[in-house]
Formats: C-alpha cells, structure tokens, sequence
C-alpha cells in the first residue's frame, strides 16, 4: 500500500509540483500526494494542487495554535509523514507529538550554519553570499519544536562560484531540493 504525505507550503511551492508530478508518475514509488495545507490563500501552492488534483486546506492562525482542523484533516486524509516544503510557520508541540519523526523539512543551506528564526529563502543566500562562502548546499531533516534543529537525514552540497548573486545561490540550490527530496522522501 502507498505512503501517504500531505505537503506543507507557504510560497511557490516548486518543490511541491516536482513532488506531486514525481510520485503521479511513477505509482510504484509507493508515495501518494493526499493533501496540500498552506498559511497564505494566496500561495502558488495551492494552485500546484488544484492543477493536479490534489486536495487543499489553509490554515488560519487562530486554528494553528489548537490545530482542531488541521488534526482532523490530517486523520482524515490518513496521512503518514508530513513533508514541509518552503512552509515558514513553526511547527507548534500537538503536531511533533502527534507525528513523532513523521515530519520533515528541507531547508536551503548546510545546517547547522544559516539556520534558525528568520533564516529562510532569500535571507538564507543573502547571509551565504554575505559570508562569501564557497558552497551551500540542501538539508533535509526530522523537524522538531525549534526552527532547524531536528536530526538532519541528508545533505548535499553545491559549489558557488565567487560571482554568484544570492539569486544565483538560490537557484543552484533550488535545483539541488529539486533533485533530491522527493528521492529521500521515497527512501522513508
Ligand atoms: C525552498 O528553497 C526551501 O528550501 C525554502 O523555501 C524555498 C521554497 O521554495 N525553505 C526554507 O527556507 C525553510 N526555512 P518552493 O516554494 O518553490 O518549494
């Protein structure tokens, strides 16, 4: 029987169509996109979703903090490890307890360096370039209740070229999650 993950988004969501397109066509995979959950109704995410069938659910703030809906949502949809994928708000204590290492998170550098509050997407390349490192890299991780911190499951690395912007760190790396957390969400 498939897996089944639901996919937390704020933004975008490139990571979520590679995922969802990934696992719709290749069933033998053994991992089925089920749900889509977003904290913005204006995240490109949901529209990724709706394009390929894939149910969605936004959470509010007020419900966030109790996770009533969300809970239910997520027992409905009977879902087996949640995949956050560019999705910013921290994950509140009812919802690592309820899905104890079920729940992972790809963060855009080599953690533990460029991580924690406020280290996301843009402000991540900004502090690499800033640092004037020479590679960056994709981590994916469990996720527990402090930002980045949970046991780190696999990284990769990219060299940066001394005149790289941060917008081009930003897309080796995209290209990096892009190739990479659909296979280590397979392989769990
Ligand atoms: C990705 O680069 C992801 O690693 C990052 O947000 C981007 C989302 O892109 N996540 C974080 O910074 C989490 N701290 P996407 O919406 O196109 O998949």
């Amino acid at each position: 029987m498939s897996k089944r993950i639901a996919i937390f988004v704020s933004g975008g969501g490139s990571n979520a169509r590679v995922m969802i397109d990934r696992f719709q066509a290749y069933p033998e995979d053994g991992v089925q996109a089920v749900l889509l959950v977003s904290n913005k109704a204006s995240a490109g995410g949901l529209t990724v979703a709706a394009e390929r069938g894939v149910p969605s659910l936004v959470v509010k703030r007020s419900d966030w903090a109790s996770g009533g809906e969300l809970l239910r949502a997520l027992e409905e949809y009977k879902v087996d490890l949640i995949v956050l994928a560019g999705f910013l708000w921290l994950i509140p204590p009812y919802l690592v307890q309820a899905y104890p290492k079920r729940i992972v998170n790809i963060h855009p550098a080599l953690l533990p360096q460029y991580g924690g509050k406020g280290m996301y997407g843009k402000h991540v390349h900004a502090a690499v370039k800033e640092a004037g490192e020479t590679e960056s890299g994709i981590t994916i991780h469990y996720v527990n209740e402090n930002y980045d911190e949970g046991s780190i499951i696999y990284q990769a690395a990219v060299r940066l070229d001394p005149d790289d912007s941060p917008e081009q760190i930003a897309e080796r790396v995209l290209r990096l999650e892009h190739g990479n957390y659909w296979r280590i969400v397979r392989e769990l």
